[in-house]
């Protein structure tokens, strides 16, 4: 099985050079199935419904999102009847959406896991633990598991990682929005890669506006974010699963 997982989707600037170098992937890799997080899509904040139909139809199969998932509104009511979308399942209980979803590809099927962390994040339930749960489900199912464990520290990523290595196909990194250079495949056949990156501005904090995220810093003061303009990059990630779900390669992408 062959994954492209798209790193955050960064405002106008990170959808325009998803669908403008997508067919490119597309050709170059050939991926069964196109993964994407998409928390950032809209102005660097949340999704709605005509960007996630938009990413749909530029051939992305499964959104994850991350701490920016409730930012924008009119994502409450579709992402209860979208089961392409899946945000951290370790939020509490009772909030819309799905945590992991299960796709058919080829005669195969794949489960999408988004996770969030709670170093430097929030007060969320265990990753760890509700990664215990949602395997006991699956593992009945099919081998085929991708988790995107959306967090701000390495120490937590790399943690979860090992913890479920040989049980899941691959766990990999997002939320800092850069990308780093750490791929490997563990012992038992888990890919691993601490941050995935962003599809976003090149010349910029992290996606944003820099003087308005310097203003921030130097100053202390709640100052709005806006996206920042210009050149924009392309980061992701290809893997090649076994039919058992181990991964066979790993390979990062950046596209400017
Ligand atoms: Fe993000
Ligand atoms: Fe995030």
């Amino acid at each position: 099985m062959r994954i492209l997982f798209i790193g955050d989707i960064v405002g106008n600037p990170g959808r325009m050079i998803v669908e403008q170098k997508l067919p490119e992937l597309q050709k170059e890799y050939h991926p069964d199935l196109i993964i994407a997080n998409a928390e950032n899509a809209s102005n660097g904040r949340g999704l709605t419904p005509k960007l996630a139909e938009a990413l749909f139809d530029a051939n992305i199969d499964i959104l994850t999102m991350g701490n920016h998932v409730w930012d924008n509104r009119e994502i409450l009511g579709y992402i209860e009847n979208e089961r392409r979308i899946v945000r951290p399942a370790n939020y509490p209980k009772g909030v819309p959406g799905l945590g992991y979803t299960l796709v058919k590809v080829n005669q195969a099927q794949i489960a999408v896991i988004n996770l969030i962390g709670r170093v430097f994040m929030g007060d969320y339930d265990s990753p760890f633990t509700t990664a215990d749960q949602i395997l006991s489900e699956i593992e009945p199912v099919t081998p085929h598991i991708f988790i995107d464990f959306h967090a701000e520290a390495t120490s937590e990523k790399l943690a979860l990682a090992h913890y479920l290595d040989g049980r899941v196909s691959a766990v990999v990194g997002t939320h800092t929005h850069v990308q780093t250079a750490d791929e490997q495949i563990f012992p038992g056949g888990t890919a691993y890669l601490t941050d995935v990156g962003m599809c976003g501005p090149v010349n910029s904090i992290i996606g944003m506006k820099k003087e308005q995220v310097l203003q921030r810093f130097l100053t202390q003061m709640p100052v709005r974010l806006e996206v920042e303009q210009g050149p924009a990059m392309l980061n992701a990630l290809f893997l090649e699963l076994t039919e058992q779900g181990k991964a066979a390669s790993i390979k990062r992408i950046t596209l400017k």
